[in-house]
């Protein structure tokens, strides 16, 4: 069976080092996951209390980013300041180095979100992005990506030659879609999510699917189709999702799988960031449900 490595010699050789350096992370992370369930006593950005996983795997990534040599600039959900090579380079990655950390202690799933772009400016719009990627850590572990090749999963295999080999190739999202992933508390959903989720119920008559990971939440929508969203909230009306970290690599994996996503108004890959901790509502699935959206918040 084809390995990572193998499958991706054709990419550019930077894109493929930065790949390799997640992926090579993974088996460490893994080990580490019973003795790191606690708090790291410490705060991030948007002033979230940070988990002792959150910051290990962020530094621990943050180095393996660096050793490729290719990477300019790194963005991190956990980094005060974007981290900026002083010699340069040709890529820009941004991470969240561990989405779904609240479902550590319950041990539910989460996973590592990872963009990668080589435009000038260091935040740009998802569809500028080369690659996007994520690690899911659930009982098996896996690593789909998006490229130019279309979006395929790797599965970690645990014995025999133990590196990540080709599950599924060329993943497309169902046409008919299963799954309705609904984020945020709905007593703070606008008039517009409200009727949203009626349709959703009503008439696409979705099953409800919610893990609190939004890796995991996405990656459910993937295999099955259907409609996740983190809305606007009556309280929050940029929602509670960070655009540059989450939304933008995330969207990027499943429009590439024939998805839609989008902020209520137009897709998050149309999105230029203004700043690295920009949040943005989202609503990601089969491209009818994400029309259907978008028809409702616009009356
Ligand atoms: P993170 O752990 O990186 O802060 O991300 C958590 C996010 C996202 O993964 C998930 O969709 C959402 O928070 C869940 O929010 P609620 O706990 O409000 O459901
Ligand atoms: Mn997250
Ligand atoms: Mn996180």
């Amino acid at each position: 069976m084809t390995t990572l490595s193998e499958y991706i010699t054709d990419l550019d050789e930077g894109l493929a080092k930065i790949i390799l350096a997640v992926s090579g992370t993974t088996d460490t992370i893994f080990a580490s996951l019973p003795h790191r369930r606690g708090a790291a006593g410490t705060e991030n950005i948007y002033g979230e209390e940070q988990k002792a996983l959150d910051v290990w795997t962020n530094d621990i990534l943050c180095e393996a980013f660096k050793a490729t040599g290719v990477v300019k600039a790194i963005v991190s959900e956990e980094l005060g300041e974007p981290w900026i090579n002083p010699e340069g380079g040709k890529y820009t990655v941004s991470i969240d180095p561990l989405d779904g950390s609240s479902n550590i202690e319950s041990n539910n799933l989460f996973g590592t979100i990872v963009g990668v772009h080589s435009q000038d400016e260091l935040l740009v719009p998802a569809e500028k992005l080369d690659v996007a990627f994520y690690n899911l850590y659930g009982p098996i572990t896996t690593l789909v990506l998006a490229s130019n090749k279309g979006v395929t999963e790797f599965v970690k295999h645990r014995t025999g030659s133990t590196d990540y080999h080709v599950g599924k190739e060329n993943i497309r999202i169902p046409e008919k879609g299963k799954l309705m992933g609904l984020g945020g508390a709905p007593y703070k959903w606008t008039d517009g999510v409200n009727k949203f989720a009626d349709y959703l119920k009503d008439e696409a008559k979705l099953k409800v699917r919610y893990g609190g990971a939004f890796v995991g939440d996405i990656n459910q929508i993937l295999y099955y189709g259907g409609c996740f969203m983190y809305p606007e909230l009556v309280d929050k009306p940029q929602g509670k999702l960070r655009l540059v970290i989450e939304c933008g690599p995330m969207s990027y994996i499943i429009e590439k799988a024939g998805g839609a996503s989008s902020n209520g108004r137009e897709s998050i890959l149309a999105l230029k960031p203004g700043e690295v901790d920009e949040r943005s509502p989202v609503y990601v699935g089969n491209k009818d449900l994400i029309a259907k959206l978008e028809e409702i918040l616009k009356l």
